[in-house]
């Protein structure tokens, strides 16, 4: 008998309409868990670096999380991996909802889809009743009108569906896979589906979970339930000069109005413009009324009673769901307010597109525009007001359109085509890939090792676990980190105690750097594992999910035996299988770098420093590469072979 997982996976081959039931390795569960971990062990085993992204060998996992569908909170997660046409590593993006619960019901883990199918079809699971169906009538059909229409087809108004839009039929390179409040959303993984001809996958599952131990498994639920119930009701006192919204459980950005932090700190328009006086009284009761108008209630994933969502209505606007920093991606793109970036989400979300990429682009190719690099040759018909020049965008890219054909390749690539001068413009890339609009002042060095190394090369999901900067004084330190139970190790109560104001980039020193990075990161890879939702975990201050009742929670849920030491190792695994498909793709040191301007001030020998210290505390080399004496250490031999016959070391 398997616990927490089914033992099963779905292997989908769509040039030969081919479906088979697989039962999986329990042994991978033990070495990876699953979500993520166990993603990333099928992509290295069956997509080699020759594979292109739009190759039929290029495979399109939907991994869900190994706690999905059980009852421990917020366990939602479903993973998405692939190789990305934008950047061309692995990419793999998350959504919650009710998809993985939904196909842990119907007896499987996983979805392996590979091949190319002839014709527009979505995939059908009930229970153990599996279709390939024709979808011909949903071509060009929003994300959203899909679901309805799927639902529909089949009576089946309980069936989760996630879809593609437009953007993703025509591989948009940031097309994003929709399921209603949730969205698949980075790295062009809707562009992949789309090339596989796969408009939705819609799913219905009744059966049961086994969990192994389920009178201590739900002790341990329970405990956390109470403790997010707790933290709901107290939010964290932060002193002054913190974002309030770091106190909150979740991320509160529907239910929250103060957005002085967001306005003043990120940046507008192409990641350029500080607007530090922006947020005045005027403003926030104006943005308050429309946040209040358009936001009919709050809603949240399956089991968890955090909801960070919220349901948008709008007079004739179809009715969508949102959450989180979408609420002000296309808003300050635009140099707009708050009004337009609630109504353009909906037109964004049904298309299927990234959030953050999307309007980053558009703003991209307006400041072209205004530099006279592009044209009124290039933008026939473009309306004159910013607001209008947005929408206007949007529908070009979306349909490959004239200048929206180059468009839709993100700013990294678009900038080469146009030439001219263009790549001066797309200055907030990593890896090719368009980066939160952030212009700070001095170098963070905790930050700048999470830019540089991260693999999902998208800062929010490393984040979290140590505030970003110190509290004013020692005694409110002192007593933030007294009931810091959450930490692995007392060294980071140290850390934070002894962190004066204003001591950037020479505090903390490299040592603590790598150590407060590594847990940051570990917590985000046993999320993505276990599917659980990093912002009741990995992604908040002090956090009911942590390395403590983690390993107790997985353990009791599944039956094997994790304790802490062994959680931890299994994140170092999954994260350096992750770095070996991206090492093998030929990402190296070059690439690990954040954006120029990232910070206007810089010190490159002391990140210098930092990047080498890094790399020798994970266990890679100068160049990034995991060595041989690591990967043996975690078991992935067949890794060093590899890297072996493909002459990797020997090339450094
Ligand atoms: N894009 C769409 N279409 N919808 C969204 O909800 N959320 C944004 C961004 N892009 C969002 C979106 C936020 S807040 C985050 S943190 C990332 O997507 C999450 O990336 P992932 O879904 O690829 O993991
Ligand atoms: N949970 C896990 N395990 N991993 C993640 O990266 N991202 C968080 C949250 N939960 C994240 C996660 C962030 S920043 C956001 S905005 C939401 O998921 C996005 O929700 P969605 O992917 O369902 O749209
Ligand atoms: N701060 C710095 N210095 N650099 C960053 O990239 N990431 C931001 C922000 N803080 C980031 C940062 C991101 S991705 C988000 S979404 C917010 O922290 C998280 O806070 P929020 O929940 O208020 O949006
Ligand atoms: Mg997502």
């Amino acid at each position: 008998m398997r616990y927490a997982e089914t033992g099963y996976n779905l292997e989908i081959d769509l040039s030969q309409g081919n479906i088979e039931k697989v039962e999986t390795d329990p042994k991978l569960t033990e070495l990876h868990l699953g979500g993520l971990g166990t993603n990333a062990k099928i992509l290295w085993d069956r997509v080699p670096p020759e594979v292109e992204p739009f190759s039929p060998d290029n495979l399109l996992i939907f991994g869900t999380g190994l706690l999905c569908g059980t009852p421990a909170p917020c366990a939602n997660r479903t993973i998405v991996t692939t190789i990305s046409p934008q950047t061309l590593l692995m990419a793999y993006s998350m959504m919650g909802g009710f998809l993985g619960q939904e196909l842990k019901h119907a007896g499987c883990d996983k979805i392996v889809i590979r091949g190319k199918s002839p014709g527009l079809v979505y995939l059908w699971i009930n229970n153990d009743k599996v279709e390939i169906r024709d979808a011909s009538h949903l071509q060009g059909k929003g994300t959203i009108e899909t679901a309805e229409l799927i639902r529909q087809e089949l009576k089946e108004p309980d069936a989760q569906v996630a879809a593609i839009g437009l953007a993703g039929e025509n591989r948009v390179f940031y097309a994003s896979i929709e399921s209603d409040k949730s969205s698949a959303s980075r790295q062009g993984i809707g562009a992949v589906m789309g090339d596989k001809r796969l408009k939705a996958i819609a799913v219905r599952g009744t059966k049961d979970i086994n969990i192994a131990r389920p009178a201590e498994f739900m002790e341990i639920s329970n405990e956390v339930l109470e403790y997010i119930r707790h933290r709901l009701e107290n939010p964290l006192k932060l002193p002054e000069g913190m974002p309030v919204i770091l106190g909150y459980l979740g991320i509160q950005e529907m239910s929250l109005h103060d957005e002085e932090w967001h306005t003043t700190n990120f940046a507008w328009g192409n990641a350029r413009h500080r607007r530090k006086d922006f947020w005045t009284k005027e403003i926030e009761e104006s943005w308050k009324e429309t946040q209040e108008k358009a936001v009919t209630r709050l809603v949240g994933c399956y089991n968890c009673p955090v909801r960070c969502g919220g349901a948008i209505s709008q007079r004739g606007i179809r009715s969508y769901m949102m959450k989180c920093y979408s609420k002000l991606t296309y808003t300050m793109a635009a140099m707009s307010d708050l009004d337009f970036g609630f109504k353009i989400v909906a037109q964004g979300q049904e298309y299927g597109v990234d959030g953050y990429t999307t309007p980053q682009i558009m703003a991209f190719a307006l400041e072209l525009y205004e530099a006279g690099i592009l044209t009124d040759q290039d933008m026939p018909g473009m309306p004159s007001d910013n607001e209008g020049r947005f929408y206007w965008l949007l529908d070009r890219i979306v349909r490959r359109e004239g200048i929206g054909d180059i468009l839709a390749d993100g700013t990294y690539w678009a900038a080469k085509k146009i030439g001219k001068g263009a790549e001066a413009f797309a200055h907030n890339n990593i890896k090719k890939h368009e980066q939160l609009p952030l212009k700070l002042g001095i170098l963070n060095p905790i930050y700048y090792l999470m830019y540089c190394t991260n693999e999902k090369i998208n800062i929010t999901q490393i984040e979290g676990q140590f505030p970003q900067s110190p509290h004013l004084s020692r005694e409110d330190r002192e007593e933030f980190v007294k009931d810091w139970t959450q930490v692995p190790d007392e060294k980071f109560k140290e850390y934070f105690v002894n962190w004066e104001p204003r001591t950037f980039p020479h505090y903390p020193p490299p040592e603590a750097v790598c150590d407060i990075v590594d847990w940051q990161e570990a917590m985000h890879y046993i999320d993505d594992a276990t599917g659980i939702c990093a912002a009741v975990s990995s992604f908040v201050l002090k956090p009911p999910y942590n390395i403590h009742n983690l390993s107790a929670l997985i353990s009791t849920a599944t039956g094997l035996d994790i304790d802490k030491d062994k959680l931890w190792e299994i994140t170092r695994r999954n994260r350096t299988m992750i770095r070996a498909i991206n090492v093998r793709r030929g990402m190296r040191r070059k690439d690990e770098k954040p954006p120029e301007d990232h910070w206007k001030k810089r010190f490159p020998e002391l990140e210098a420093k930092l990047l080498d210290e890094y790399y020798k505390y994970k266990g890679w080399d100068k160049e990034g590469i995991p060595t041989k004496e690591f990967l043996h250490e975690l078991g992935l031999d067949y890794v060093i072979e590899d890297f072996e016959k493909r002459r990797i070391y020997s090339n450094n």
